[in-house]
C-alpha cells in the first residue's frame, strides 16, 4: 500500500503517519524529518535545506526529489510506504509518478488531512519534535513522559525553528499557492480522499482507518 498525506503545515500529517505506519506496518517517510536530522547532523544537505525552511519556504525540487528517491528505493519500502510531506508540488507528484509507472506501480491513496488556516496557527507553538526519530507530541495534546525527552527513542525534544508565528504565515501562503494543486492532481487520479482533521487525533486516524481498510 502506498499512501501520501496532504494536508497544511501542521494538520496532522505526521500524527496520523506515524499511527498508519504502526497499524499497517509500512515505513513513514517524512521529508522535513529527514532534513531536520541532516541539520542536525550539520551535513551539506542539512545546511542547505535549513536556508530555506527557516524561512518557510519549499526545499528545491532537484534536491528534495533524489533524496525522496533514494529513500523509497530502500528494502523496507518493497510492500508500500506513508509519505508525509511529499510530493509537495506538481513537479515532484509528477516525478514520483513517472519513476512508479517504469515500476508498474501507482499510489492507492492521497489522503488530506483538512484543517483550516485558523486553528494551524494555535496548534505550533505547543508542539515538540524528536530530533531523532521525529515522533511528534504537543504539551497540551500529547506530552510526553519526561518533559523534553522522546517517549520512543529518549531523543531530545525540540521547538522547531520554523514554528515562529510569522514563518508558519509564511509555510502556509506556500501550502496554499505550491501544494494545494496536488488536491486537483490526485482528484484527477481517482485515488484522494479527505479527513476532517480538526477532530481529536484518534477520530481522524479512524476516518483513516475506514478509508484503508
Ligand atoms: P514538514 O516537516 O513536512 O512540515 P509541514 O508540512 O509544514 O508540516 P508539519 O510537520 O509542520 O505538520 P504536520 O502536518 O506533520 O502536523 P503534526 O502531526 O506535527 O516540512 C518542513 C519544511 O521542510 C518545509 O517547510 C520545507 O521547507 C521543507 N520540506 C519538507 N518536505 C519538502 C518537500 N517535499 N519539498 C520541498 N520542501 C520540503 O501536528 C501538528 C501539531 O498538532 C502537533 O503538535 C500535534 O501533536 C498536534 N495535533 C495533530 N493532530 C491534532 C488533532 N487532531 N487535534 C489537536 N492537535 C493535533
Ligand atoms: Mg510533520
Amino acid at each position: 500500500m502506498k499512501i501520501i498525506m496532504l494536508g497544511a503545515p501542521g494538520a496532522g500529517k505526521g500524527t496520523q503517519a506515524e499511527m498508519i505506519s504502526e497499524k499497517y506496518n509500512l515505513p513513514h517517510i517524512s521529508t522535513g524529518d529527514i532534513f531536520r536530522a541532516n541539520i542536525k547532523n550539520g551535513t551539506e544537505l542539512g545546511k542547505e535545506a535549513k536556508q530555506y525552511m527557516d524561512k518557510g519556504l519549499l526545499v528545491p525540487d532537484e534536491l528534495t526529489v533524489k533524496i525522496l528517491l533514494d529513500r523509497v528505493s530502500k528494502d523496507d519500502c518493497k510492500n508500500g510506504y506513508v509519505l508525509d510531506g511529499f510530493p509537495r508540488t506538481i513537479p515532484q507528484a509528477e516525478v514520483l509518478d513517472k519513476e512508479l509507472e517504469k515500476l508498474g506501480e501507482s499510489i492507492d491513496f492521497a489522503i488530506d488531512v483538512d484543517v483550516p488556516d485558523e486553528n494551524i496557527v494555535r496548534r505550533m507553538g505547543g508542539r515538540r519534535a524528536c530530533v531523532t526519530c521525529g515522533a511528534t507530541y504537543h504539551v497540551e495534546h500529547v506530552p510526553p513522559k519526561k518533559e523534553g525527552i522522546c517517549d520512543v527513542c529518549g531523543g531530545e525534544l525540540i521547538l522547531r525553528d520554523d514554528d515562529k508565528p510569522e514563518t508558519v504565515q509564511n509555510r502556509l501562503n506556500v501550502y496554499h499557492t505550491q501544494t494545494q494543486p496536488l488536491i486537483d492532481f490526485y482528484t484527477a487520479k481517482g485515488v484522494l480522499k479527505e479527513v476532517d482533521g480538526t477532530v481529536d487525533m484518534k477520530e481522524v486516524f479512524e476516518s483513516i482507518v475506514s478509508i484503508l481498510g
